[in-house]
């Protein structure tokens, strides 16, 4: 059963350059389907590209909270908009709140995950959330966003609680591990991973960081990497790795809305 990598940013020089061999050695190795994830306008237009170059690859456009205070992305939304119209756009994102990096610019970045959240419900396509040192405001944006419409989307790459995955998954949110949960360190996560429900775990690369455990040294990460992240998912829920495969797949399909 082939798996389904629901976050890589194949628009990365490191990644884009090679970008045929990246997604054939990811079909080698069981990663048959991939979503490409922009961060401004130029890398979603290039994910968008990507996805029409390549059968199994998906785009997902949307603007990073790191970068929206920046000049480069001020005019860029109606833009975004007209992208995620597109046929092989499966998602809006990457969006969220990062309090890790610069925390003053909060304020901009509520604005923008806002604008993303209202893209979500325009369009119908699930939001492809960021979080970092922020799970509390997040999961408030959110609650309060649910009274006005129908959340769905991802929380990607999630390193949080067990109470956050909670509060995303009675939202309807799909919770996303990244090779951050292979770590000899994040017992935790793994603890958070193995009480996920069947049907709201996925798995991601985010690449190209963060190489998964055994591939740790690796640079940079990519798609045909999260064999690693998936067996390690399906050790700690104690099932097989072709089950794992089959409900992460069937969920990242569902969500995505592929037939
Ligand atoms: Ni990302």
């Amino acid at each position: 059963m082939p798996l389904f990598d629901t976050h890589a940013h194949l628009d990365n020089p490191q990644l884009s350059t090679n970008a045929r061999a990246v997604v054939q050695r990811a079909n080698d190795a069981g990663v048959s389907w991939m979503t490409a994830i922009g961060t401004d306008l130029p890398t979603s237009q290039k994910c968008v590209a990507l996805a029409g170059e390549f059968d199994g690859v998906y785009a997902a456009v949307g603007v990073h909270p790191t970068v929206v205070h920046t000049d480069e992305v001020a005019d860029c939304w109606g833009d975004i908009r007209d992208l995620a119209n597109k046929p092989k756009v499966v998602a809006i994102g990457e969006t969220g709140l990062d309090l890790y990096w610069d925390k003053t610019t909060i304020d901009i970045q509520r604005q923008w995950f806002r604008k993303h959240i209202d893209l979500s419900f325009e369009t119908g396509k699930p939001l492809v959330i960021h979080m970092r040192e922020c799970e509390a405001e997040i999961v408030s944006m959110l609650e309060s966003s649910a009274i006005t419409g129908s959340i769905i989307g991802i929380m990607h790459s999630f390193t949080g609680t067990l109470e956050s995955a909670r509060r995303c998954l009675e939202l309807g949110m799909y919770i996303s591990f990244a090779g951050m949960v292979t770590f000899k360190k994040s017992t935790a996560l793994r603890a958070v991973a193995a009480e996920i429900p069947a049907d709201r775990i996925l798995v991601e690369t985010d690449a190209p960081y963060l190489s998964p455990h055994p591939l740790r040294s690796k640079r940079p990460n990519e798609p045909a990497y999260m064999v690693h992240t998936a067996a390690c998912l399906a050790d700690v829920r104690n099932i097989s790795p072709e089950d794992l495969a089959a409900i992460t797949t069937e969920n990242a399909k569902r969500i995505f809305k592929i037939a």
